[in-house]
């Protein structure tokens, strides 16, 4: 039976850093689930544990803390990366699988599907077969994990959150609102759903979902094939600063101001109750505090202008705000 459920959303384009809240949050050490709730190997998300950077594509951040966690059926899984990423975490010392488990409904990215999405050069993907996979879901001609796992890596999400026993869930979430395959700037998009309501889709009804938490950072990105970066002296220097090059591919990331007007939208839309701004850091180093709202570009004197700014905008505009952290990287929230 579900206790509670807490849900970790994107509200931009993904990096937002949404691995480390999850890793802060798992360290408190309420949750006996850890659930990825959507994407597969596009996903990239860093992780510094005591003082060593982990990158983690399909794993959630439960593993860390040998927490309980599962790819949930709405993610996509690679089973030869899905092993590489196993053993290099076992590097770290993690006891991993005795801990990770996958729904038997998961789809999984064979060869050709990587094949077919390393020639893409419309959307800008990050080539890992993601799309093709979600693609053949649908299509009802994929392969589903129960097809092709050994059953100690298989689990069943409704036997084991509508048992006997009590459960209290934190559902991690991989890319963002902006890349959302409904409400992203399509066909700029993902093949999944970013919002909340993928989450509630792995198998939680929404009246157990118990804090929304949404994860922004204090300046914009996006990778893929869309022009989105515009003129600035600051962008380099944001990029270099924050070291915005993909966790999964590389590539440098396009930069752009916080947008007040997406950002609100994305919290409305997903119910959050707490928002994570990140990276505020960032825009300290560099010395520019631009945000965009109703439209505009406007500039702050400095960051505790910038601070209270958004703060009152988010408050007064979003419906269910309870709280909202600022956090500089990497380690504290
Ligand atoms: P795909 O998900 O690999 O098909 O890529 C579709 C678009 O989403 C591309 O613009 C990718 O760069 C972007 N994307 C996918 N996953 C992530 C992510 O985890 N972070 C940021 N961008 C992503
Ligand atoms: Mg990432």
């Amino acid at each position: 039976m579900i206790n509670y459920a807490d849900v970790i959303v994107d509200l931009q384009a993904g990096d937002t850093g949404k691995g480390k809240v999850a890793h802060t949050k798992c360290a408190i050490g309420v949750y006996s689930h850890v659930v990825r709730y959507n994407g597969g190997g596009n996903a990239g998300h860093t992780i510094y544990h005591k003082g060593e950077k982990f990158v983690t594509h399909f794993i959630p951040v439960g593993v860390i803390y040998g927490i309980k966690s599962i790819i949930g059926l709405g993610c996509v899984v690679d089973p030869v990366k899905l092993e590489e990423e196993i053993i290099e975490l076992e590097k770290g010392g993690f006891n991993v699988r005795e801990n990770l488990f996958i729904d038997k409904r998961c789809h999984v990215i064979l060869p050709k599907y990587v094949e077919e999405d390393s020639k893409d050069v419309k959307i800008g993907t990050t080539k890992t077969g993601n799309g093709q996979a979600y693609r053949e879901k649908h299509n009802r001609t994929g392969v589903r994990a129960g097809d092709i796992f050994p059953p100690d890596m298989l689990i069943d999400i409704y036997e084991e959150f509508h048992g006997e026993n009590w459960v209290e869930i934190l559902f991690e979430g991989a890319q963002g609102f902006e890349l959302d395959i409904d409400w992203g700037d399509y066909p700029y998009v993902t093949s999944s759903h970013c919002t909340v309501g993928s989450a509630v889709l792995n198998g939680v009804p929404p009246q157990k979902i118990r804090k929304i938490i949404g994860i922004a950072k204090a300046y914009r990105t996006y990778v893929g094939a869309k022009p989105f970066e515009t003129d600035s002296e600051y962008f380099e220097m944001i990029r270099e600063e924050g070291g915005e090059f993909g966790a999964t591919t590389g590539r440098p990331r396009q930069i752009n101001w916080f947008n007040l007007d997406d950002v609100i939208k994305a919290a409305n839309i997903n119910g959050v109750t707490d928002i994570v701004i990140n990276k505020l850091d960032v825009l300290e180093k560099v010395g520019a505090f631009h945000y965009v709202y109703k439209g505009e570009e406007c500039v702050l004197e400095n960051s505790q202008d910038f601070i209270d700014f958004i703060d009152t905008v988010i408050t007064k505009n979003c419906y269910s705000i309870v709280s909202i952290v600022w956090s500089r990287s990497p380690y504290e929230i």
